[in-house]
């Protein structure tokens, strides 16, 4: 078998998304240290001075207030009734077709996601993990890399796998190149849709529509011949078409969103966030001596790379009345930007919050979210990168740095993670 290297395309469009949202600091924790301190609740968009383009759409041109402190994004992502998510429907929501949970509120989020949330729960995921991740991952993406010695663990495998685990979660057929193709290059071009500049953002927002089209009309027919067959099998996509809550159920036309839906929210994070952890494993080699030996431990190593450095660093809601945050008045109608960023690293809530600590006792951070929009794919997420590490440290032994280049290094404003990770190992004899 030959390993399944991201093509040129997905690559490309993964460097369009990383310089789409990587602002015009590479480290901007300093910035937010000194705003927790001095301005916890900002008049303003960081992310407009920082360069990043909002996910949300903004136009009436409504007031938009930073939150810095972990207390204060807390409160305002357990308060779903206050602080509501439809902005994001008129920004990266557009481009879907605007089924996304995301951007859902209320009864009706209540109620689509009480439809979705069962086929994810970890009973469905047990079956999903021994059957296709961890074969996936282990066949398909690191066995044909061994006998090489030397890889970029971002183009080699991290822009690979989530998409081709997803897609085969929902069902497809592995052999489908030109879906998985279509899978992987809609969920970057609709990532790389928002943008600050109206006429750079009128362009990709049509490129974004069109790929998103032609997302729509191949899987559409899909879900027609599932549900027509009985849609009896153990897929995502039968589990969706079978699903039912409170007297309700999906329509084709809505499974068909969802998938479409599940791309911008499931691969590009779930790269970024296997690069993340490996960088900061491979910085660390005690620490990965110390988690080989103990594989338990990688759940929490990712748990405290997602709080640490999280791939999406910031939230937006909209408030629905007038409220007050540490001391600010904030009119209805305003948009609460919260650098979830700034609150993994609020020295009020976590020790040496600038520490890399697999050990530190547990808190909420919010790099999967919080609340009732938690992320609905965070077991399956964190079942890919463990099986990722789990197949890097059984199968590169003495995996390490190549040192004969640049050394990796996680940047970002709006969307962190390492451009590329080249690492060597012993090829084994
Ligand atoms: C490491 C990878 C991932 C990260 C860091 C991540 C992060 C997030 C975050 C922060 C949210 C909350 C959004 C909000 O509050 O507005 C979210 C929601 C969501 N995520 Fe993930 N995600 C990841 C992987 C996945 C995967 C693999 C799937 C699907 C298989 C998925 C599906 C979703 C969905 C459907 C929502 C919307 C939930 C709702 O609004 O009720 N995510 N994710």
């Amino acid at each position: 078998m030959t390993a399944q290297p991201a093509t040129g395309g997905i690559q490309q469009g993964f460097r369009s998304v990383t310089a789409n949202f990587a602002g015009n600091v590479a480290d901007p924790t300093p910035i937010y240290r000194e705003k927790r301190r001095t301005d916890p609740v900002m008049e303003g968009d960081i992310l407009a001075e920082l360069g990043v383009p909002p996910i949300f759409g903004n136009p009436r041109q409504r007031p938009v207030y930073t939150l810095f402190r972990h207390a204060d994004i807390g409160a305002v992502l357990r308060d779903n009734e206050t602080y509501i998510s439809r902005l994001i429907g008129e920004g990266l929501g557009s481009f879907v077709g605007n089924f996304m949970l995301t951007a859902m509120d209320g009864d009706y989020h209540r109620r689509m996601r009480g439809l979705l949330q069962p086929s994810f729960m970890p009973n469905v995921l047990k079956a999903w993990r021994t059957e296709l991740i961890d074969p996936v991952i282990r066949g398909e993406y690191v066995a044909p890399l061994v006998p090489r010695g030397r890889a970029d663990l971002i183009a080699d495998m991290g822009l690979g796998f989530p998409v081709r685990v997803i897609y085969a979660i929902l069902g497809f057929p592995a052999d489908d190149l030109k879906g998985q193709e279509l899978f992987a290059g809609m969920a970057l071009k609709i990532l790389a849709g928002p943008k600050r500049d109206p006429e750079a953002a009128a362009q990709a927002r049509k490129e974004a529509l069109e790929v998103s089209q032609a997302l729509y009309d191949y899987v559409l027919p899909v879900v027609r011949a599932r549900r027509a067959s009985g849609a009896v099998d153990n897929s995502l996509m039968s589990r969706l078409i079978r699903s039912e809550f409170e007297g309700e159920r999906l329509t084709d036309e809505q499974v068909t969103d969802f998938t479409r839906m599940l791309l911008p929210a499931a691969a590009e994070t779930t790269t970024r966030t296997f690069g993340t952890l490996m960088v900061l494993l491979l910085e660390r080699p005690e620490l990965l001596e110390r988690i080989k030996a103990d594989r338990s431990l990688i759940s929490k190593a990712i748990d405290e790379s997602v709080r640490y450095e999280p791939v999406a660093t910031f939230k937006a809601r909209e408030c629905v009345r007038d409220v007050e945050i540490g001391g600010v008045k904030i009119p209805a109608g305003s948009i609460l930007s919260m650098v979830v960023h700034s609150a993994n690293r609020d020295e009020e809530v976590f020790e040496n919050p600038d520490t890399f600590d697999i050990d530190r006792k547990q808190k909420p951070s919010f790099g999967f979210g919080y609340g009732v929009h938690m992320c609905i794919g965070m077991f399956v997420a964190k079942a890919e990168v463990e099986s990722a590490v789990n197949a890097i440290l059984d199968m590169m032994p003495n995996v390490r740095f190549d040192p004969d280049l640049p050394k990796a290094e996680i940047s970002g404003v709006g969307l962190r993670g390492p451009a590329a990770v080249n690492v060597v190992w012993d090829v084994p004899a």
